[in-house]
């Protein structure tokens, strides 16, 4: 037998929804409130670290210059890849890097969002225009490895790839101290 309309258990019923009602809209107003605050704090300023560089510029001055991209060694023995990806390459479209040794990338896009991964390694990063995506790792193995882009970024993306080449640190250092840039071993 159901409740009269004006009886204590109905009122008590509808209270409860009330009740309930209003925490609901409490967490849908909490929920579009975090949805508004990281879509303009988070557009304005991209998770992580941010570095930025004019995508305009890139290729005339400064870090990702041509003369630029590539494997270096500086003083200290810090080993540096630069590279550069556009539509539908990757500039190098090989690179060389010591084993067994930190090797940090920097890395940028010319025109729209691309991305890489090194083999199955770790080495995965997205190269957004206007942002400099940087990351240190290690090849513990010697060989080539495929390098594709791995975001969709126009109807040439599945032909966007370069290889690495990971070679025996000596090697490497041997050729890095010649003064040249370090470049594939030709096949
Ligand atoms: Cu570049 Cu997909």
């Amino acid at each position: 037998m159901s409740a009269l309309p004006h009886s204590p258990a109905a009122h008590a019923a509808e209270h409860a929804e009330r009740r309930w009602a209003q925490i609901v809209a409490g967490i849908i107003a909490l929920l579009i409130a975090m949805m508004v605050w990281t879509g303009v704090h988070w557009a304005a300023m991209p998770p992580s670290r941010v570095e930025v560089v004019d995508p305009r510029t890139l290729h005339q001055h400064g870090e990702f210059i041509e003369a630029n991209l590539g494997t270096t060694v500086d003083a200290q023995g810090q080993v540096t890849v630069r590279l550069v990806g556009q539509q539908y390459s990757f500039t190098p479209q090989c690179i060389v890097v010591p084993a067994d040794t930190p090797v940090t990338f920097r890395a940028t896009a010319t025109d729209v969002v691309h991305g890489f991964v090194v083999g199955r390694t770790n080495a995965n990063v997205m190269l957004i225009p206007g942002f400099v995506s940087t990351f240190t790792t290690q090849f513990r193995q010697t060989g080539e490895l495929l390098m594709p882009c791995h975001e969709y970024c126009g109807t040439g993306h599945e032909g966007m790839w370069a290889r690495v080449q990971v070679v025996d640190r000596n090697q490497f250092l041997q050729q890095a101290q010649a003064g040249r840039t370090v470049s594939c071993v030709p096949r």
